[in-house]
């Protein structure tokens, strides 16, 4: 399958990623779409070898106490704990877990926006440690800027990297094509839905042509029906596109349904319960892929992976196997 994977960009080729069957799980990756321009619809499924899957991201054995003192006592939470694993360039990869089981802090390690206390993050190899321009984020809470118009958020990424003003707004307004906002560049944030609003955090994301989207929780301030538009959206907005997407949530739907492999974090102290591979063919906007049986099962045993934790935050204690039952909110 060697020929099917076709880099979107001139790029080093890197070394064989480590296989996952060496961890104790097995992979057999699912395509992901490729040919598209950040296009909607076009492309053609491809189904990527798992000897061909190259690592982009590693993250090596990073751990991360959080300390601090209140009313004159040292406090401290252990958030991750010697956490180790691979993402793949072109992978859409989901990290889930409970509240408070360390996914934000990951993500923001992933960031550089936090400093780990032991291990590092490589991308192609090299140790990061500051953020950089070929990563960028997405937050839950959109974290546009109030006072400025739709277009000059966008631009905000390249007019900091000082690109000239012709170009910026002419790559920003094309961006807004993208994510179907062009008649809104003079509107400000407060005048859009949640949705709009995201989708205005995702050009701005974009703009810049990062070779890897950080998300956390980029749906979860945005209601149920817009949420599952967004989610169509996102996946033909990277599709074709050769970015690399890391993606927290705690929705279970959302993981099956965007993912080519999940993460699945236990809590106390932040540690890989599982690494689930999803193997839905793509694109998944084309056919009923909540009705399918493998998102059926897929959903299943993510939630028979977390429901131990669940539960014990709720103080509900063992269950017997209550396969199908509603999946109480996880975060
Ligand atoms: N800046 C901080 N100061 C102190 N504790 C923190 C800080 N950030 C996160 N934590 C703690 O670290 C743990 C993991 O937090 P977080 O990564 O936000 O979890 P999640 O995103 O999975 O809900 C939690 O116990 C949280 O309270
Ligand atoms: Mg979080």
């Amino acid at each position: 399958m060697r020929d099917a994977h076709v880099p979107s960009r001139d790029r080093p080729r890197l070394r064989p990623e480590r296989r996952e069957a060496d961890q104790g799980y097995t992979i057999a990756a699912s395509g992901r779409q490729k040919g598209g321009c950040g296009g909607l619809g076009a492309g053609v499924a491809t189904t990527r070898s798992p000897t061909i899957a190259t690592q982009m991201i590693a993250l090596d054995s990073i751990s991360k106490t959080f300390r601090w003192v209140a009313k004159g006592q040292q406090h401290e939470v252990l958030a991750l704990d010697g956490v180790s694993f691979d993402i793949r360039r072109e992978e859409f990869l989901s990290i889930i877990g409970p509240s408070g089981c360390g996914k934000t802090t990951l993500l923001r390690i992933l960031g550089s926006l936090i400093e780990p206390d032991a291990g590092e993050v490589r991308i192609e190899g090299r140790a990061v440690t500051k953020p950089g321009p070929e990563r960028a984020m997405v937050f839950q809470q959109f974290g546009l800027f109030p006072w400025k118009t739709v277009l000059d958020n966008v631009k905000f990424p390249l007019k900091v990297r000082r690109m000239p003003d012709a170009e910026a707004t002419e790559r920003a307004r094309a961006q807004l094509v993208s994510v179907g906002l062009d008649k809104f560049e003079s509107s400000h944030p407060h005048q859009l839905s949640g949705g709009m609003q995201q989708r205005v955090g995702l050009a701005r994301a974009l703009v810049a042509e990062p070779d890897i989207l950080l998300m956390d929780e980029p749906f979860g301030a945005i209601d149920a029906q817009t949420r599952e538009a967004m989610q169509e959206e996102l996946m033909k907005l990277v599709a074709g596109t050769g970015k690399t997407v890391v993606f927290v949530t705690h929705d279970l739907d959302e993981a099956v349904l965007l993912s080519d492999r999940v993460v699945v974090l236990a809590r106390r102290p932040g540690r890989i319960r599982r690494i689930m591979q999803i193997e839905l063919p793509r694109p998944r906007w084309e056919y009923d892929a909540r009705g399918d049986r493998r998102f059926a099962e897929a959903r299943r045993e993510l939630w028979e992976l977390l429901r131990g934790d669940v539960r014990d935050d709720e103080g509900l204690g063992e269950a017997p196997l209550d396969r199908g039952r509603t999946t109480p909110a996880l975060s």
